[in-house]
């Protein structure tokens, strides 16, 4: 979901509607808008897109402070009383609201009693009616009150038509940023609704609130007032910095998706992750940013990633990456999973989350609860001060700039090379040898290049991509290192086209799904030049003698034989060392998925369902 807020000197609803579309991949089964003008306060709100709630809106909406909400449904579907604002009965409180409330049935259920007269099946709801009903002197007093009674995550903003000089927001686990203009202060979840109109911003902290008005911010602390054990605030001193970004970064520029942009950018951000973290003299990894120094990395006894969707794929590839190159015993896993199998957190084991926004929820909670066991969690994240960058002992920062589309592709490269550099880094305080870790180094190096020779091929791609799009079901196979890969191509291609994608092993094939293998239902594999290159072709025979269709993903030193002439589409990814090779196969099947997804006219950036972070579990 997506906060967006403005106060100060111009109409607020058109900032907002702009604000609102720059953070539409946040969420976007609904959106809604609310306005104090000198009527009082308007709220308009549907389910549908941004460009909907434009359309629709009244010829009288005027007003000069404003709160915005794009929504991804959690709590009741995607209709128009869920989508935020929400308010009170008296449509005196506005509140929009990111994350989620425990104990909202409880809550309702008890203003239900009190003769409330509930408008939506939302959790934020009650927020807005806890607000109204506080008889505190200040705003802020009042908004204290409510969130003293929620327990859960939120991120809010929140209008009040009896204060008509400010906006008050309040953080606990979603991010909330103010942006500092002249004579006017903008208010966003996210960077990309601001970095248009200012750069010099204020990140709240977790259990910080801060009233806004035309001419600066005042912040404080939320706790309880001594003695009482009654909400209270206490002053912070929260100061505006300049940042340094490109606000160019934020725009799809002359690309018809952000996922196209972002494709096409994956040899510049692979260089900018490996920069100057590559020491080719000594064969490793310079990671100054893992705080860990070599008698520490040497006593790490096993190595456990957690990380989710493309994530928890990638961090597959770097599991067997670690495995290979350091010989420690090294595993991914859902890190939605992780936490409710009373998992077992040992001092001796590194654990890695990964994550490119530094938000999903499921990911965060599972640093936390290896934390409080007394484990030490490194971070691979993208975005710099984000809450896993916070809450994690260590990390590597991604560096790929800002990834919009919500199928990860510049990130997800980004999260294998820091991976490989890792694996590198743990190897050369152990067994791995100067001349290995040497060649790995070189390897990692010429990645950036080859991956633009794959992108130059985009044209090849897209031919056998529109083959693809004509099915409705297919496979994505690849062994040991190659199923990860199948794994994360079959990830892109149902996010994006919806088709039904299944990736297996390829060892795996014949012992159940081979079932399913006809003609109409085409096989994507995964087959590098290495060790196990003639158990895949192999495997591959086993499919074309059941009449289904085959695409390859391939070194043009494989020979597939008699296969040749069957192939329905045969695609040579430059080889790199064979451990490093699993991002070469991947970047073509992104490509594959894009251009199906092209070819059967979806929303690339925006696939049906989804939210590029999800911060609710
Ligand atoms: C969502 C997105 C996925 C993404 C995952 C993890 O589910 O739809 O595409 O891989 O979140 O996001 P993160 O920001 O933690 O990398």
């Amino acid at each position: 979901c997506g906060i967006v807020g403005y106060i100060g000197t111009q109409q607020a609803a058109p900032l907002l509607l702009e604000g609102l579309t720059r953070l539409e991949h946040r969420g976007y089964d609904s959106a809604g808008l609310a306005v104090l003008g000198g009527s009082g306060l308007k709220v308009a709100k549907q389910a549908g897109r941004v460009r909907d709630l434009a359309d629709g809106l009244p010829k009288r909406f005027g007003g000069k402070i404003g709160i915005g909400h794009t929504r991804w449904a959690t709590h009741g579907p995607a209709t128009d009383a869920n989508a935020h604002p929400h308010t009170d009965e008296a449509g005196r409180v506005a509140v929009v609201h990111n994350g989620i409330i425990d104990n909202a049935a409880a809550l309702r259920a008890e203003l239900t009693a009190e003769g409330v007269v509930l408008a939506s099946d939302t959790d934020t709801e009650v927020l807005a009616h806890l607000v109204a009903r506080s008889s505190a002197k200040t705003l802020e007093q009042r908004i204290a009150e409510a969130l003293g009674r929620i327990e859960g995550t939120y991120g809010i903003a929140v209008a009040h038509a009896d204060f008509p000089d400010r906006l008050v927001v309040a953080r606990n686990g979603s991010p909330l940023i103010i942006g500092v203009g002249d004579h006017e202060m903008h208010v966003a979840s996210d960077l990309a609704a601001l970095v248009r109109y200012t750069t010099t911003l204020a990140h709240l902290d977790d259990g910080e609130m801060a009233t806004i008005t035309a001419g600066g911010f005042t912040t404080y602390a939320l706790g309880s007032i001594e003695g009482t054990g009654r909400p209270g605030l206490t002053a912070t001193d929260r100061r505006a910095k300049e940042v340094d970004i490109d606000p160019e970064a934020y725009d799809a520029g002359e690309h018809d998706s952000f996922m196209h942009k972002e494709l096409l950018e994956q040899p510049a951000c692979a260089e900018a992750v490996l920069r100057g973290r590559l020491d080719e003299r000594f064969g490793t990894g310079h990671l100054g940013g893992l705080n860990l120094d070599a008698r520490e990395l040497r006593a790490i006894r096993r190595v456990k990633i957690l990380g989710c969707g493309s994530a928890y794929y990638v961090g597959q590839m770097g599991a067997s990456l670690i495995e290979e190159l350091a010989r420690i015993p090294a595993d991914a896993e859902a890190a939605s999973e992780f936490r409710y199998r009373n998992p077992i957190v040992e001092p001796d084991t590194l654990y890695v989350a990964v994550s490119q926004s530094g938000e999903t929820i499921d990911t965060l909670l599972a640093v936390q609860e290896i934390q409080r066991k007394g484990g030490r969690v490194i971070g691979l994240v993208n975005v710099v001060g984000s809450a896993i960058a916070r809450q994690v002992d260590g990390g590597i920062y991604l560096h790929s700039g800002p990834e919009v589309a919500v199928a990860s592709t510049k990130a997800l490269t980004n999260m294998f090379l820091a991976f490989g550099m890792l694996a590198v880094q743990l190897g050369r305080v152990r067994d791995l040898s100067i001349a290995d870790g040497k060649r790995l180094i070189a390897g990692l190096t010429r990645i950036p290049e080859q991956i633009d020779q794959v992108l130059a091929t985009e044209a090849d791609l897209a031919l056998v991509a529109k083959r693809l799009a004509e099915a409705e079901s297919l496979f994505f196979i690849g062994r040991v290192r190659g199923f990860p890969v199948a794994r994360e191509g079959a990830q892109k291609f149902k996010e994006i086209t919806y088709r039904h994608a299944e990736a297996y092993q390829t060892s795996e094939l014949k012992h159940g799904p081979l079932a399913l293998i006809s003609p109409e239902v085409p096989t994507v594999a995964i087959v590098p030049d290495d060790e196990l290159v003639e158990r895949n072709v192999a495997a591959l025979h086993e499919i074309a003698a059941r009449g289904g269709p085959l695409v390859v993903i391939t070194h043009e030193s494989v020979d597939l034989g008699d296969l040749e002439g069957i192939v329905a589409g045969r695609i040579d990814v430059p080889r790199n060392e064979r451990e490093l090779d699993p991002i070469l196969l991947t970047i073509p099947l992104q490509v594959l998925a894009y251009h199906a997804a092209l070819e059967l006219g979806h929303d690339i950036d925006k696939p049906r369902n989804l939210a590029k972070s999800v911060t609710v579990e």
